[in-house]
């Protein structure tokens, strides 16, 4: 495992960032655009699929906030491993850290159990009482994970 760590803290785009306040700005930027993006369209969606929001034109939204949020969890979970690599060993031993990871999973896990019963409702049909209770679970999860996140920085 140690060895593991030290062939992640010493790959050429950890020493980058390690030597360079500049680069590491501009990645750790890009992760809080690609948690922006995520947050931004994925708490729209849940809390009209759980009933808070009301707009009509989910069929329209829906696939849009869809697309973004994935993007955003493209352009975090690749910004978010650079930025683990410049300290692989000390992030390990990050409480916060390890309790965003295990809420990452557990919303990734919820998108996949929400996914099964969407198309209806993204084609305009009635929204489920399932659906409706994952997109809650959803929005208090990927909320979690974002003050997980921060939390980090301040242990
Ligand atoms: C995909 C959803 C993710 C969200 C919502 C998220 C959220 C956050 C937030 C809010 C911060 C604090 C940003 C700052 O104040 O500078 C952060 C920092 C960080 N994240 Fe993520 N993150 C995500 C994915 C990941 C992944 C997959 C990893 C690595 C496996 C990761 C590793 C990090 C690291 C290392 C930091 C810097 C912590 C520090 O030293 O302050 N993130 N993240």
């Amino acid at each position: 495992m140690s060895a593991l760590l030290d062939w992640l803290g010493n790959w050429p785009g950890a020493v980058l960032l390690q030597r360079s306040g500049t680069a590491y700005l501009f990645v750790n930027a890009a992760h809080i655009l690609g948690i922006g993006l995520l947050l931004g369209a994925i708490l729209p969606l849940d809390l009209r699929l759980a009933g808070v929001l009301r707009a009509s034109a989910l069929p329209l939204i829906g696939p849009v906030l869809i697309r973004t949020a994935a993007c955003g969890f493209v352009l975090a979970l690749t910004t978010g491993l650079w930025l683990f690599t410049v300290k692989p060993g000390e992030y390990l031993g990050n409480t916060a850290f390890l309790i965003k990871l295990g809420l990452l999973a557990l919303a990734l896990g919820n998108i996949a159990l929400q996914h099964r019963g969407l198309k209806p409702a993204l084609a305009g049909g009635g929204i489920g009482l399932k659906v409706r209770l994952l997109a809650a679970l959803s929005a208090a999860l990927w909320l979690c994970v974002l003050v997980a996140g921060r939390w980090i920085g301040f242990l």
